[in-house]
């Protein structure tokens, strides 16, 4: 078998977790010939064949030489390009430049990064099906529980609309609450559990939803664009309200999109899921409505994403 050589551009909680996630799992079947080849991160620099205790090294303040990412991915031959930059909801920038670079240069992409798939989905699928390369994102929406990826064991069937619980670090600041725990206690607990975006705002007033929604409506074919979705977050939730049902909901069809706190029936499935639990509610015409209920954010749990994105580039090559 080939090796498939892969570049890692952005080395911190999600790029470090899928490094040592490969490196556990590497000799399982899905992913044998697959190598880590080289990292690029704008602060360590670029890491050329990565030891298996490089961790460990950049811990101990090791750097390595700073390199253009653009131009690192210019000269690199890796057939794989996994970019796990942070998240930027305005021009989904440097993320959106890397993913362009990667498939101009000829490398399948994948990313957790919602930035890119969010705003520039459409740019970015013409310039993959161009040279037919492929982007994988599964990480972007409910971190490696399947989510829009389930519609696939469904041939023919027709999604009609999308409800869920898609933000992990208010759905757990919410349980928190509920249990009587202050707003700014529960939403260091998440951001120490490492479930926040880099700026929690993001999560708080709810644009990491919004741009969950963006996402599966750019799937779906809804054509919503993150700037047309209605956004409410949860700053003005009440502890009272927490404990009542009220959640953060995404709802997502061809008519609307829209992100808000709403109070769930205590039938409502939705309604029961608590912590940094996320779950989708997939409405179809052949079927009814499926449910896939499990994390939505973390290390491990978002690395897995990109681990199977990679089996599936791997195993349709
Ligand atoms: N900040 C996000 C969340 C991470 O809390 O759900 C996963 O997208």
């Amino acid at each position: 078998m080939s090796v498939k050589k892969i570049m890692v551009i952005g080395f911190g909680t999600v790029g470090q977790g899928f490094f040592e996630m490969l490196r556990a799992k590497g000799k399982l079947s899905p992913f044998s010939g697959a190598k880590i080849a080289e990292i690029v991160d704008m602060k360590i620099g670029h890491i050329r064949e990565p030891g298996p205790n490089v961790i460990d090294e950049i811990k101990g303040g090791k750097r390595f030489q700073q390199k253009d990412v653009v131009e690192a991915i210019k000269e690199s031959d890796a057939d794989i390009v996994c970019e796990f930059t942070w998240v930027n909801f305005k021009d989904a920038e440097p993320a959106h430049k890397h993913m362009i670079a990667a498939l101009q240069n000829g490398k399948d992409v994948i990313t957790t990064n919602k930035g890119p798939i969010a705003l520039r989905y459409g740019e970015l699928m013409a310039e993959a099906a161009k040279r037919g390369l492929q982007v994988k994102f599964k990480g972007t929406v409910m971190a490696s529980t399947p989510s829009f990826n389930i519609t696939r064991l469904i041939p023919g069937a027709e999604v009609t609309g999308i409800r869920g619980i898609m933000n992990g670090t208010t759905n757990y600041i919410l349980a928190r609450m509920a249990e009587g725990m202050a707003f700014s206690a529960a939403l260091k607990e998440a951001q120490e559990k490492g479930y926040a975006e880099a700026d929690p705002t993001n999560d708080i007033d709810g644009y990491d939803a919004a741009a969950k929604a963006a996402i599966l409506s750019n799937v779906f074919g809804w054509g919503h664009t993150m700037s047309s979705i209605s956004v409410k977050g949860i700053r003005d939730v009440t502890p009272e309200e927490a404990a009542n049902g009220t959640k953060l909901l995404v709802k997502v069809d061809a008519k609307q999109a829209s992100v808000s706190p709403e109070k769930l029936q205590d039938s409502d499935i939705l309604r029961h899921v608590n912590g940094v639990m996320n779950a989708i509610e997939i409405s179809t015409d052949t079927l009814g409505k499926i449910y896939s209920l499990g994390p939505g954010a973390g290390k491990s749990e978002t690395a897995q994403a990109a681990m199977s994105d990679l089996a599936e580039i791997l195993n349709e090559n």
